[in-house]
């Protein structure tokens, strides 16, 4: 396929996504269990052996998907992405490759299947996380390997392992999640690393296979990308791996993607809610809701996507503390999702008090800042017809006030009279202005 033809599906392909800006990230797994993240096996070492014991324990009898899928609704996240297998190689699904899996526990539940019914029926897209590595199957390298918890037990040092017999068994199951769950929206592989590249997890078969099966999903880069880099999606010539969006974990790039031509890069920045993606009850660190509410603003005001992840107990419950962020969060969308969805950059300077999205002929002004007196925006003179408070349609007065004769460049607006109202700090969250143009 040439490149425009390659581009021209890729923004087809990814135009729901990008409209779409907010999702729901959910890691769960064993590794709640012992609640100290979704890196507990691997960071302390744990025995492949003595971690079966998380496996016989397992038991998610509180586990309402409703509930969950109501919960990111009511957040304003309009999809949400799945851990169907973590590194630890753990399967929530009924996969009929292995017996590592949630059937095959004392719950008998296929879980991924009740999240896919679930939150289709709250509308929500649904997506599927699968890792690439797996510290359980018999075939994955563990002596010597850079991540296994069994990289230094010399118990494994002359072990035999057929990475191939790996290699058919990870594209069976991903077979498998593509077509037993009718329409898949996202997939998001985690993760390649040293000596495992696109080639290495026999990568081309593997997106070839996953086109096949589900034409309009949308593929993330890590099958040749990890965090720390972004793989070729970020230039002007991908190859098969780049997937269809960049990965930027923890970080929101400190401007939009492009590439090298100037082409928009589709991307999605993840982001946990504390400081760890697995259930972490002694991880106190939390986001605020209205850092995340600027954060999703920056990420759009950039072309990009924000994904926040919620890490669920081995019971099957939210904790409280993201229930609450999250909820905090949705009664800002529910007034003024409008700046979010279907919102991009608006190509304007960037304003000293806020941000801009803008959708076609309007341009939000996102105000997060304390301002005294009329707010100057930068870009607009003479271009703005009408201004009005998103939440609640309230009209806001365009005019130059006496103070700013020395500034003719900017467009002001404040509430109304006296001029000299000031912006109070709990309007500061984000106080979003409908600015219609001319
Ligand atoms: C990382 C980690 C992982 C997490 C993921 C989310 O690569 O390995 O635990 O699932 O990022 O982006």
């Amino acid at each position: 396929m040439d490149y425009q033809t390659y581009m021209q599906e890729r923004a087809k392909r990814t135009k729901w996504f990008m409209e779409d800006r907010f999702g729901m990230f959910i890691h769960w797994g064993l590794y709640a269990i012992p609640g100290r993240g979704e890196w507990v096996h691997s960071d302390e070492k744990i025995t492949q052996k003595e971690y079966q014991k998380y496996f016989d324990e397992w038991n998610p009898e509180r586990f309402e998907p409703k509930e969950w899928a109501r919960l990111a609704k009511e957040a304003g996240m309009k999809y949400a992405v799945l851990t169907t297998k973590h590194h630890e190689g753990f399967c929530l699904f009924d996969s009929k490759y292995t017996d590592y899996k949630s059937t095959n526990t004392a719950c008998r539940r296929d879980l991924v299947r009740e999240f896919v019914d679930a939150f289709r029926a709250e509308g929500l897209k649904v997506g599927f996380y699968y890792s690439l590595l797996d510290w359980h199957h018999e075939d994955y390298p563990v002596y010597g390997d850079m991540y296994h918890p069994d990289r230094e037990n010399k118990e494994y040092e002359h072990k035999k392992y057929d990475f191939s017999k790996y290699l058919t068994y990870m594209h069976n199951q991903v077979r498998e999640l593509l077509t037993e769950y009718g329409k898949i929206d996202i997939l998001w592989f985690d993760f390649s690393y040293e000596g495992h590249y696109g080639k290495d997890w026999d990568g081309e078969k593997l997106v070839k296979m996953v086109r096949e099966l589900q034409p309009d999903i949308i593929l993330n880069g890590r099958l040749e990308a990890n965090g720390e880099n972004y793989g070729s999606v970020m230039s002007d010539e991908p190859n098969i791996f780049s997937g269809d969006f960049a990965c930027p974990e923890m970080i929101i790039p400190p401007y939009g993607l492009k590439t090298p031509k100037g082409v928009d890069i589709p991307w999605e920045a993840c982001f946990t809610l504390n400081n760890n993606w697995g259930y972490a009850p002694l991880d106190k660190h939390y986001k605020s809701a209205s850092q995340i509410i600027k954060k999703l603003v920056e990420c759009t005001s950039k072309n990009g996507n924000m994904i926040i992840n919620i890490s669920p107990t081995a019971k099957g419950e939210i904790p409280s503390m993201q229930v609450e962020i999250l909820q905090q969060v949705g009664k800002w969308m529910q007034k003024n999702g409008e700046s979010i969805y279907g919102c991009r950059a608006a190509d304007i300077e960037k304003p000293e008090w806020g941000r801009y999205t803008r959708k076609g002929n309007t341009i939000y002004a996102h105000i997060t800042e304390e301002v005294i007196g009329a707010i100057a925006m930068p870009g607009l003179k003479g271009k703005v017809e009408r201004a009005r408070r998103v939440a609640d349609g309230f009209e806001m007065r365009l005019f130059t006030p006496w103070v700013a004769k020395e500034f003719p460049d900017y467009e002001f607006i404040n509430y109304g009279t006296p001029e000299c109202f000031s912006f109070s700090v709990e309007e500061t969250v984000d106080t979003v202005i409908e600015l219609r143009l001319k």
